[in-house]
């Protein structure tokens, strides 16, 4: 898929505030992560996903709109320290809801951090697509901070955590090195290729 048009729409609360009915794209993982940067990565705009180097800075579902025909969703990040619980509990509820209430969901894009173990809730999180029947794919993100020699093990850790099997998809990404672009902009459009061909 080529990006020819991507822009903020809003944030919601809530996908029943989505302007539209468009296929969706979620990107979703722990706080301070990279989501909102990996979506900059994606449509190549520096700026059009909010991020910070503190956790916690998405909080709403953040729409973009892309090529005018689907939507990116950004959503707040679970699983930080240094974010207080009520604040967690609030992303905690957005991000349930939309998982809950979507009738549009394509794909969910799980970021891990190429550089650690996945979470506690990394799993819980892919528990819950694979019990809903939502197509996932996993983002290894961060590659560029660790050794090209190193990465082939650090996969193979989230690989063993996740319980991943042959069937399920990993994309090496860095937002720094524009890595991982490529593999996941085919991946949607394979989903809606799918959807086309209903
Ligand atoms: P929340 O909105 O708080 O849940 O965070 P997020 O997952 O959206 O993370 P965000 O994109 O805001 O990035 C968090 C920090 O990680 C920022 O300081 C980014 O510059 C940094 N970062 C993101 N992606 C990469 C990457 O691929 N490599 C490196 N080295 N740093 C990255
Ligand atoms: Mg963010």
């Amino acid at each position: 898929m080529k990006i020819l048009e991507a822009s903020y729409v809003k944030s919601a609360p809530r996908v029943e505030d989505f302007p539209e009915n468009r296929p969706e794209f979620v990107f979703c993982g722990r706080s301070n992560v990279g989501k909102s940067s990996f979506i900059n990565m994606l449509v190549q705009r520096k700026g059009l996903a909010k991020t910070s180097s503190k956790p916690g800075k998405t909080q709403l579902l953040n729409l973009f709109s892309i090529n005018k025909s689907i939507y990116f969703v950004d959503v707040p990040g679970y699983g930080y320290a240094n974010v207080s619980k009520d604040k967690l509990a609030e992303f905690a509820k957005v991000v349930n809801g939309y998982f809950k209430n979507s009738k549009n969901l394509k794909c969910a894009f799980l970021l891990v951090d190429a550089r650690h173990e996945p979470t506690g809730q990394d799993v819980e999180m892919l528990e819950y697509f694979r019990y809903y029947n939502i197509p996932y794919v996993i983002i290894a993100t961060k590659v560029d901070t660790i050794g090209t020699t190193k990465v082939y093990s650090h996969i193979k850790v989230i690989k063993n955590k996740l319980k991943l099997t042959d069937s399920d998809i990993i994309i090496k990404a860095s937002n720094v090195k524009g890595l991982g672009r490529d593999e996941t902009l085919e991946i949607i459009d394979k989903y809606l290729g799918d959807e086309m061909s209903d």
